[in-house]
């Protein structure tokens, strides 16, 4: 395989393609009739355009987005979509990640979707996270901070809150001043730790703060990574995984 390395833009060309690659990779799962959870990001876009293509040469499924934005990228793609509360069972659901730990936990949030993306997640029986190499990392918080979503009201006090736990925090903006508003119409909280060694616990605890509406720490909710390397294509499966 050829990677195109054009110096400045080399290393983007290269990302992309790994997460393409990822992303069409999953696809190879989905069945006729299945319920599927479409997550949101740059890696879903392929997963989405690889879906596309398949339904337009007969595939039969039906998705529920986890974002507005997916939303459209899905209706441009001509897949039925439909809603967790018609379909409470999902057969699987794809969706990307910002990190990924040796325990296939992760931090999600990039994309600010990460309040419809956990609760797809939880519903879902197969849980596939598709990424390029550079996502995987020794302990979460390395590299990403962790979103939170909280409630406009009182948002200042729930910030102080979450400090309290040792993090920097800002409110996310779209442009200086302005806040990014996720499609519940909340404010997203960017926690920068160092790292984070107890995941698990940190995500109960964040998730007790009053105004808090959920964090990007997903915990046990993946079973399988799907990783785009120069060296190819690894698949790292829930049971057997330590990096
Ligand atoms: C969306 O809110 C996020 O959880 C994304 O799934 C995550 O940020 C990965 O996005 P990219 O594929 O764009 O890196």
């Amino acid at each position: 395989m050829y990677y195109i390395c054009i110096t400045g833009s080399g290393e983007f060309l290269e990302r992309e393609e790994l997460k393409k690659l990822a992303a069409e990779k999953a696809v190879e799962q989905i069945k006729d009739g299945m319920i599927i959870g479409l997550g949101t990001g740059s890696t879903m876009k392929y997963t989405l355009k690889k879906l596309g293509e398949l339904v337009r040469k007969g595939l039969k499924i039906q998705g529920i987005a986890t974002s507005v934005n997916t939303k459209h990228i899905a209706q441009e793609e001509g897949i039925s979509l439909t809603t967790i509360d018609e379909h409470p069972e999902i057969d699987i659901t794809i969706d990307g990640a910002d990190e990924v730990d040796g325990s296939l936990n992760l931090i999600k949030g990039g994309g600010g979707a990460l309040t419809r993306e956990k609760i797809i997640a939880y519903n879902s029986k197969k849980v596939v996270i598709v990424v390029d190499d550079s996502k995987i990392v020794k302990a979460l918080g390395i590299d990403f901070p962790l979103p939170v979503e909280v409630i406009k009201f009182g948002w200042t006090s729930t910030k102080k809150a979450l400090e309290s736990f040792g993090c920097e925090v800002v409110r996310r903006e779209i442009i200086q001043g302005e806040p990014f508003i996720t499609d519940n119409g909340n404010y997203i909280l960017d926690c920068d730790f160092e790292h984070i060694p107890e995941p698990e616990q940190l995500e109960k605890d964040i998730n007790n703060i009053p105004g808090v509406v959920e964090n990007g720490l997903f915990i046990n909710l993946a079973h399988q990574v799907i990783v785009g390397g120069k060296q190819g294509i690894i698949t790292l499966d829930k049971e057997k995984t330590v990096l």
